[in-house]
């Protein structure tokens, strides 16, 4: 347990780092179509939690801090967090498409403005721009690496398009789901745990997104699969993608009665205590506290 006077503020300690970050990606995404330039632009606005590259930046730290004392980031580092917020970026600009889903970060989603072809387009376009950066590191481990997350992504994303017949397999399909889609880009599974509660348990305007949309979209998360243990109805809902009148609804009526969302709550707890546990490996640096920090505050977070 991290106890309260060893709490840091995870963004105080790369707040400068993460200002330069965006005015960095802006001058990478410079483009001759004004337009193009413009839809890729549009999420570096500073808004973002910037969460990745935060991540990324203390695990560098810390890293260096135990192999030469010294925390300062390298400019090889700082590049991949760069690259990690446009590879992010560009997944969720699809995903918008994907999910049909017209808010993001409390604005209007790059689709709702743009449409779905520049959408797709401006997120290839990204995704070119992060490739490019991405080769200029000139490093063969760091390459393979990144490209593996977009493989992850673009997997994840597909299995959650199917379903698990044997309802044994079906967390095991969650999680698989679930690293790959998010903790592959950001090694924080726990984060994507706490992500599929708040669908349930908080609103639109505190997420600055549509909440309530997993069961809409066919996904049967881990609040859900906990329920179907108290309730076994929910089986065939999970089935047939909650598309039958009234499954959405009922869903989460069931949800809402079950242990589910606790369930989900101490299962996220458990990955944040083995994270912590991992972290203790490094040695003792305020960017290692500062992680340590993080697992809990992605358990708490509201949005
Ligand atoms: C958000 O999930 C989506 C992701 C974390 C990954 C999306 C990946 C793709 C669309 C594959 C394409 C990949 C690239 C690199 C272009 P969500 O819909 O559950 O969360 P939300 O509530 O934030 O929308
Ligand atoms: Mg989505
Ligand atoms: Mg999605």
């Amino acid at each position: 347990q991290v106890s309260v006077h060893q709490q840091v503020n995870p963004y105080k300690l790369v707040e400068t780092e993460l200002a330069n970050l965006y005015v960095e990606i802006k001058q990478e995404v410079i483009t001759s179509k004004h337009e193009l330039r413009e839809i890729a632009e549009y999420y570096f606005d500073g808004k973002g939690k910037g969460f990745r590259p935060m991540l990324v930046m203390l695990a560098s730290k810390a890293l260096n801090f135990h192999k030469t004392e010294e925390e300062k980031l390298l400019n090889s580092q700082r590049r991949v967090a760069m690259i990690a917020e446009m590879i992010h970026t560009a997944s969720l600009i699809h995903d918008d498409v994907i999910d049909e889903s017209y808010i993001r970060r409390g604005k209007s989603s790059v689709n709702n403005i743009w449409k779905e072809r520049k959408a797709i387009l401006a997120g290839n376009y990204l995704l070119s721009v992060a490739s490019m950066a991405l080769s200029r590191i000139g490093n063969k481990d760091v390459v393979k690496v990144l490209s593996q997350t977009l493989e992850d992504l673009v997997r994840g994303e597909f299995m959650q398009l199917g379903s698990k017949e044997d309802e044994n397999e079906r967390f095991k399909h969650y999680f698989t789901k679930t690293f790959k889609k998010t903790a592959s880009l950001m090694a924080n599974s726990c984060k994507a745990l706490v992500d599929d509660i708040l669908d349930f348990t908080s609103c639109d305007n505190v997420m600055g997104k549509p909440t309530a949309a997993d069961l809409s979209l066919g996904l049967a998360t881990a609040p859900v699969l906990f329920a179907s243990q108290e309730f076994p109805e929910l089986h065939s809902m999970i089935m047939r993608r909650f598309r039958q009148e009234g499954d959405v609804e009922r869903a989460r009526e069931l949800v809402a009665k079950s242990d589910g969302v606790s369930h989900t709550r101490l299962m996220a707890e458990q990955h944040c205590k083995e994270a912590v546990r991992l972290l203790q490996t490094l040695k003792s640096s305020e960017s290692r506290r500062a992680m340590e920090c993080i697992a809990y505050l992605v358990l708490n977070r509201q949005n």
